[in-house]
């Protein structure tokens, strides 16, 4: 069991200060949401998945309602997004800080992906958080605020079948560094957060699914252990405290060494090519 990410952050760096996450009933969005409560701050859940949500709510026992907010909302409508950061203002007074989380992957080759299906990857993914973004400036501009946006190491290496996902994660980076750069002045910080392989299922999987899983998500990656959503939470609670206060326009990478890594030898068609290859040993030049 790893130590969770607010033990390592001071009693007073996020007592009393207020969140918004978006995809807050799953995974990733999930860890990040009760690490921020553990710390003490005060949040506010988007999710479309009313089943989830409510299983969080329920999870965080009587005090649910007293330190959360829980909109059952679909970023893609611009209205009920708006709503729900009205309600937490009205309800807090103040908004330190925003996680655009939620994410749409069709998935499919470019002659099987659906247009509609490309453009809501942009809905959700882009203009979802363009728009959170920009309603939460008039309360983050008198105070600060630091915006994280979730985006993927895919944004750097391309994997075919997920070009809406990947174009979309894209342009979502281009908006941090843009809103870097434009928001500065006003004290508000725009970060991106980068996950790699993610293990965020591993409670509804099946025995099989698990036995598999637990190979596959250890061995993804150099770093020899499979990556949590707890991993990734402890890094949005760092770019969203004030330990990050000179980090603006960046993009954290949280995933164990992946994307660094050169594939070479490493991966099943490779290592198979290795295999090959060593048995053909005496043909090597050289060696004949
Ligand atoms: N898990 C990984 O390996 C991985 C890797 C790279 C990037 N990411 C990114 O991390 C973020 C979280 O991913 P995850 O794996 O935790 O996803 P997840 O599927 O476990 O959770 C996503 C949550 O977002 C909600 N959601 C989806 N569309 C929504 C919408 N239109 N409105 C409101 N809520 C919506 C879902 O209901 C769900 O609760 C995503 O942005 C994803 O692209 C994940």
């Amino acid at each position: 069991m790893k130590t969770p990410p607010s033990h390592y952050f001071s009693d007073v760096a996020f007592r009393g200060r207020v969140f918004g996450v978006t995809g807050a009933a799953h995974g990733i969005g999930e860890s990040i949401v009760l690490a921020l409560l553990e710390a003490n701050a005060f949040v506010l859940l988007l999710d479309k998945d009313d089943r989830e949500l409510d299983r969080v709510k329920r999870q965080l026992g009587d005090k649910a309602t007293e330190i959360a907010e829980f909109a059952h909302v679909d970023v893609r409508n611009h209205q009920d997004l708006r709503s729900a950061i009205q309600r937490t203002v009205d309800r807090w007074g103040r908004l330190d800080g925003w996680v655009n989380n939620a994410m749409y992957n069709p998935g499919g080759s470019v002659e099987e992906e659906k247009y509609e299906h490309f453009v809501q990857a942009f809905e959700v993914n882009v203009f979802a958080g363009w728009n959170a973004i920009r309603d939460c400036l008039p309360l983050m501009k008198s105070s600060g605020g630091s915006i994280v946006n979730v985006s993927s190491i895919m944004t750097g290496q391309a994997v075919s079948r997920n070009a809406a996902y990947i174009a979309s994660k894209a342009a979502l980076d281009g908006l941090t560094r843009t809103l870097a750069v434009e928001l500065a002045p006003l004290g508000i910080r725009v970060n991106s957060l980068a996950p790699g392989f993610i293990r965020t299922g591993k409670d509804s999987e099946k025995p099989i699914e698990r036995a598999y899983n637990d190979i596959l998500y250890r061995a993804s990656q150099p770093w020899p252990f499979e990556g949590t959503p707890a991993d990734v939470a402890g890094a949005a609670l760092f770019l969203l405290s004030d330990l990050s206060s000179f980090i603006t326009g960046s993009t954290l990478v949280v995933d164990g060494g992946l994307s660094v890594e050169l594939p070479l030898l490493t991966d099943p068609v490779r290592a198979n090519a290795a295999e090959q290859l060593l048995k053909l040993e005496h043909l090597k030049p050289g060696n004949r």
